[in-house]
């Protein structure tokens, strides 16, 4: 007799809503078409490419040992030297009580979107992950539009329409989700710009769950400002290793929370103490070491940031060169350029949305990047987010070690010699955009 076949088993109304994450499936096809030997210039994915730092390493070597379970808010002196650095990088003032560690930014924010009541604004483009989070949640969700010409910066007004339109009753709260430097876009704000969104949230009870993970990729770091400074009563500010150290696998992010919230921050606890639990013990005290400000690391931290910038302008440059609009990048490792004023021409060749446009260049030009779509826009916006770290930041940094002042004086030659998949990925975007004319 044959087996009946299984039937698949049944799933939850919230799962239906559920897609892997874009970007983690983009370098998961990458990876597989590298393992087939396909050469592939991966503009997809934004992992920095640089090494652990020998001090962070040599902390996680001689910490794992441990194997208890730690605190779930995190271990004291992880959170006193966070809350140092926070006040040495940034001028802000948080105390250990104020601050939880958690394993990466993302679950972080997770716990905060879950106990926090309201709806979630979001401008677009904004990072993946958010609307999924909130979408997850059950939540309504909302894309505050804005413009390329105002490199996508949310304005204060946009800000107020938004609110106005979709959450009327300034007694109600709501929450915004303002990351920056930004990843898709590379656009950061300065400090008057974020009094006038800290104005406007304040007016309108606005949360601000402030994602500032690429704060120390800021070109210029010592000028990135946190909306926490002007509104620190309703701010949230996350961060972590993943991005200015590298260290995206350690898995450690951290949350400062407003003075005195003491329900939230045992809500919070509530959430992470029945999914995590805690973080790594070895990690969090490799953690102890990432965080000081007296070793090196925040030199190590510039260097890297330095290439980042090099690289960056550098792709940017050869956009502009090749006539395609895209926004001038601040920070992070990001590009957000689009291709809407060759929309006819692309129309021809059946490439309608930005998937269509991110495919096609993957098929036919071999460079992988992520449509658009994937971070709030329309679809019909022919916008495509570029990673710029496809190269090996080891041998990135020997070689400015060498000679700094060649990096400095030429940087074309720089990149061109530490990063040629990145270079040739340039090229063959030059070519496709000419191809349009
Ligand atoms: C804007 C932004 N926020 C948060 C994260 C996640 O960081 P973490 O590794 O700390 O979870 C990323 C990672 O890509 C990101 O780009």
């Amino acid at each position: 007799m044959q087996a009946e076949k299984p039937k698949p088993m049944e799933l939850s109304l919230a799962s239906k809503k559920l897609a892997p994450s874009a970007t983690l499936a983009m370098n998961e096809l990458i990876a597989a078409k590298r393992e087939k030997g396909e050469k592939v210039y991966h503009m997809g994915f934004g992992q920095s490419p640089f090494p652990v730092h020998r001090l962070v390493r040599k902390a996680l070597c001689d910490n794992s040992w441990r194997q208890n379970y730690l605190s779930t808010q995190g271990i004291l002196p992880l959170r006193q030297t966070v809350s140092a650095f926070y006040k040495e990088m940034f001028r802000l003032d948080y105390g250990p009580d104020q601050i939880v560690v958690g394993p990466g930014s993302k679950p972080l924010m997770f716990a905060a979107l879950t106990v926090l009541d309201g709806p979630i604004f979001l401008p677009a483009p904004s990072w993946v992950s958010y609307q999924h989070m909130g979408r997850f949640l059950d939540r309504d969700v909302h894309h505050i539009r804005t413009t390329s010409a105002d490199s996508y910066r949310l304005t204060p007004e946009a800000l107020d329409h938004a609110l106005k339109e979709h959450a009327p009753d300034k007694r109600e709260q709501k929450i915004l989700v303002l990351n920056y430097p930004s990843n898709p876009t590379g656009h950061t704000y300065d400090a008057d710009q974020l009094k006038e969104i800290a104005q406007v949230a304040r007016e309108h009870k606005v949360i601000v769950l402030s994602d500032e993970i690429y704060a120390l990729t800021h070109f210029n770091d010592q000028s990135h400002h946190s909306i926490a400074e002007f509104y620190p009563e309703n701010t949230l500010v996350t961060g972590g290793l993943s991005k200015d150290r590298s260290l995206g696998g350690y898995r450690l992010g951290v949350l400062l929370l407003p003075k005195g919230e003491k329900e939230l921050l045992r809500t919070i606890l509530a959430v992470a103490s029945e999914i995590w639990s805690s973080v790594a013990s070895p990690i969090q005290y490799a953690a102890i070491e990432a965080y000081r400000t007296d070793t090196g690391l925040v030199e190590y931290i510039r260097e890297c940031a330095g290439v980042h910038e090099l690289v960056t302008r550098y792709v940017f440059a050869r956009l502009q060169r090749a006539g395609v609009t895209c926004p001038h990048p601040q920070g992070a490792f990001y590009l957000f350029p689009d291709w809407n004023n060759r929309r006819e021409s692309l129309a021809k060749l059946g490439v309608k949305s930005s998937a269509d446009l991110a495919r096609y260049l993957l098929e036919k030009y071999l460079v992988s990047s992520l449509p658009g779509s994937e971070f709030g826009m329309v679809p019909q916006d022919l916008c495509l987010r570029l990673a710029t770290v496809d190269y090996d930041g080891e041998a990135a940094l020997r070689r400015l070690h060498r000679s700094p002042d060649a990096a400095c004086k030429k940087p074309d030659k720089f990149v061109e010699a530490v990063a040629p998949s990145v270079v040739e990925a340039c090229k063959r975007l030059e070519e496709f955009s000419r191809s349009l004319e």
